[in-house]
C-alpha cells in the first residue's frame, strides 16, 4: 500500500504541485481531476478505479491495490499537448527502465515490454471556447495485477512483477517481501516518476531538444512494417522514422507521410 507521508512530503517540498487527493475507491481518477475545485495543479491517486479510462474510449482495468492509478492537472499551457504526451511518456519509460531493461515505448506513449503494456497515459484536456483551462495526465502503471488469468488482457498487459519475475533487473531496484519474494515498492515508483515528471516539466523548453531526441531513441518498432489506425482507416506501411515534433512517419507504395495521431495496431 501507498505510504502517504513520503509522498506528502514530496508535495510540501514540490515547485509544481501543491495538493494530492487520494481515493481508495474512485469511478477514474482523470474525471476526477475536471471534477475538483483547485486553482493550483495538482494530483489525485487512487487505490482501485471503477470506471479507469483508456485511450479511444476503451476501459483501463483497475483491480484494487495491485498498481498505480493517477491523474496530474496541470494549468500552464507552456509546453503543447505533442511534447506533453513526449515528456511524460518518457518519464515513465525512465522510472520504470530502473527495474528491467526491455521496456520500450510504442508510438506515441505507450510503455511495453516485448508489445505487452505494462503503463498507459490518458492526457485530457479542458477548455473554454479556444481558451486551455488546464490539462490533465493520467497515468496507470501495471505494477503487480496477474494478467495471465484476464483472457481479454493476457495478450496485451503486463505488470512489472511479472517482467521482473523472468527477466534480468538491477537488484537495488527490488525490496525483499516479507513472503520472501521479490516486492516491487510502488510508491518509490510513484516518486520517482513525479520528481523525474517534475524536473522535465519546469525545465521545458530548455530540455525540448535532449527529451525529445531520449523518446525518439526508445521507440519500438522503427524500419518495421506496421499498420496504422488513423481515425477509420487502417494503413499498412513501414514505420520509418518519428519528426522533431513527435509526428510519426510511415512510407506507403514508395510515399512518406507524417501522422500526428493514430495508433500502431
Ligand atoms: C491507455 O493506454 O489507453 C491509457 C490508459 C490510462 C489509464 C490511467 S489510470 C489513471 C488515469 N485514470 C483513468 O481513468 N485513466 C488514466
Amino acid at each position: 500500500m501507498i505510504n502517504t507521508i513520503d509522498i506528502l512530503n514530496y508535495i510540501k517540498d514540490s515547485l509544481l504541485f501543491k495538493k494530492i487527493y487520494f481515493y481508495k475507491n474512485i469511478g477514474s481518477t482523470n474525471t476526477r481531476c475536471f471534477k475538483i475545485q483547485n486553482k493550483n495543479n495538482f494530483i489525485v491517486l487512487a487505490e482501485k478505479q471503477t470506471r479507469g479510462r483508456g485511450r479511444y474510449d476503451r476501459k483501463w482495468v483497475s483491480p484494487a491495490g495491485k498498481n498505480l492509478y493517477f491523474s496530474l492537472l496541470v494549468r500552464e499551457p507552456h509546453i503543447e499537448y505533442n511534447k506533453l504526451c513526449i515528456l511524460t511518456a518518457l518519464a515513465a519509460l525512465e522510472t520504470l527502465t530502473k527495474y528491467s531493461t526491455g521496456i520500450r515505448l510504442k508510438w506515441p506513449n505507450d510503455i511495453i515490454y516485448k508489445n505487452k503494456k505494462v503503463c498507459g497515459i490518458l492526457i485530457e484536456r479542458k477548455f473554454t471556447g479556444s481558451k486551455l483551462d488546464f490539462t490533465v495526465i493520467g497515468i496507470g502503471i501495471n505494477v503487480s495485477a496477474d494478467f495471465s488469468r484476464i483472457p481479454d488482457l493476457k495478450k496485451t498487459a503486463i505488470s512489472l512483477t511479472d517482467i521482473i519475475k523472468g527477466h534480468d533487473s538491477r537488484p537495488s531496484e527490488i525490496k525483499q517481501g516479507t513472503a520472501g519474494k521479490k516486492e516491487i515498492n510502488s510508491e518509490k515508483i510513484l516518486l520517482d516518476f513525479l520528481k523525474l515528471f517534475e524536473r522535465y516539466y519546469l525545465h521545458f523548453p530548455d530540455m525540448e531538444v535532449r527529451i525529445t531526441a531520449k523518446w525518439a531513441g526508445k521507440i519500438a518498432q522503427k524500419n518495421e512494417p506496421i499498420r496504422f489506425r488513423i481515425r477509420d482507416n487502417v494503413i499498412t506501411g513501414k514505420f520509418k522514422k518519428v519528426n522533431p515534433d513527435g509526428s510519426i512517419v510511415i512510407e506507403t507504395g514508395g510515399k512518406e507521410n507524417s501522422y500526428g495521431f493514430g495508433e500502431i495496431i
